[in-house]
């Protein structure tokens, strides 16, 4: 019999030992070609830099072909209803990697796609993004179990994977957001669910004193620009990492972004570029944690 395909939409969609298996194969180069012969569609309602660049070469390493797609081409539910575009994309490649505004749409093809769909962002989850987060950390310190990341401002999809990603792999989550920029009970539940609770905190100083990692994104995430003006009444003068905050953590603690961010906003220059950032290692271990995740995905007998 066929094993069922494997969807990842969240991190937790990985076991502990599936997700420590990954990071220790995006160490290495490519054990074998897994995707020889064979394409993955990348499609793309949204803009990206490192998560098109990273999975297109993640694919060649693995000796396949990437096919890039605006979501605009095919026109989700508009041309073609989210279901049919899955079933079709999946008639010419191994896999789908899907960023969305909605995750719905990601759990609407999957539920019908005869090959894996990979979330490369929605509204609710950038998992990809937390591997390569968790990479850095294992990376720099040895191990990510027992470590702390301390995450300072919105409770967003970036937030939410390196959570569960973080519980998942026995660290500990320290959150400092404004109250109403929270994360749901549900996802808290989640969170605590995959491994660990999730600590948070109003104050900023408070989640990264004596944290390994710290960790912040936009304030204003790709969807939200009509909140723009409440989200930074929010978060200004408050929820901005800079130089006396990162002084609170660990004396080797690093700095990590997602990218792309707004320095001035949730970081200052000093710190986004200073000597404790890894934000370059960091978006460049995108690629080798999705080209380890993917090998995972599709070495199938
Ligand atoms: N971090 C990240 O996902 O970057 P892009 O939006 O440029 O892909
Ligand atoms: N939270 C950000 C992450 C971008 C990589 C957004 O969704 O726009």
């Amino acid at each position: 019999m066929k094993p069922p395909v494997r969807h990842v939409l969240e991190v937790d969609d990985l076991s502990a030992d599936e997700l420590a298996l990954v990071l220790d194969a995006a160490a290495r180069p490519p054990e074998k070609p897994v995707l020889a012969g064979r394409g993955m569609a990348l499609l793309f309602e949204k803009p990206s830099a490192r998560t098109r660049h990273s999975m297109e070469m993640a694919v060649v390493q693995l000796g396949g072909h990437p096919v890039s797609i605006a979501g605009g081409e095919v026109g989700i539910d508009a041309r073609e209803s989210a279901e049919d575009i899955a079933r079709t994309l999946a008639c010419y490649h191994a896999a789908i990697g899907a960023r969305v505004f909605d995750h719905r749409v990601l759990e609407r093809m999957a539920a019908v796609s005869p090959v894996p769909v990979v979330n490369m962002l929605s509204d609710a989850a950038h998992p990809l993004q937390a591997l390569a987060d968790l990479l850095t950390v294992q990376q720099e310190f040895g191990d990510v179990a027992g470590r702390t990341i301390a995450y300072v401002g919105d409770a967003n999809n970036v937030a939410r994977s390196l959570a569960i990603g973080a519980a998942v792999a026995g660290a500990e989550f320290a959150m400092a957001t404004p109250e109403g920029h929270r994360f749901a009970d549900a996802d808290l539940e989640r969170i605590a669910a995959a491994g660990r609770p999730a600590r948070v905190v109003d104050d900023p100083a408070e989640a990264v004193d004596g944290a390994h990692a710290v960790y912040t994104d936009v304030w204003v995430s790709m969807g939200q620009e009509e909140e723009a003006a409440e989200r930074m009444d929010a978060f200004a003068g408050r929820y901005t990492v800079d130089e006396q905050l990162m002084s609170r953590a660990a004396p080797d603690a690093i700095f990590l972004h997602c990218l792309p961010a707004r320095p001035g906003l949730e970081v200052t220059p000093e710190v986004l570029y200073g000597a404790q950032s890894r934000i370059w290692p960091q978006a460049e271990n995108r690629m080798h944690a999705a080209r380890a995740l993917l090998a995972l995905l599709l070495d199938t007998p």
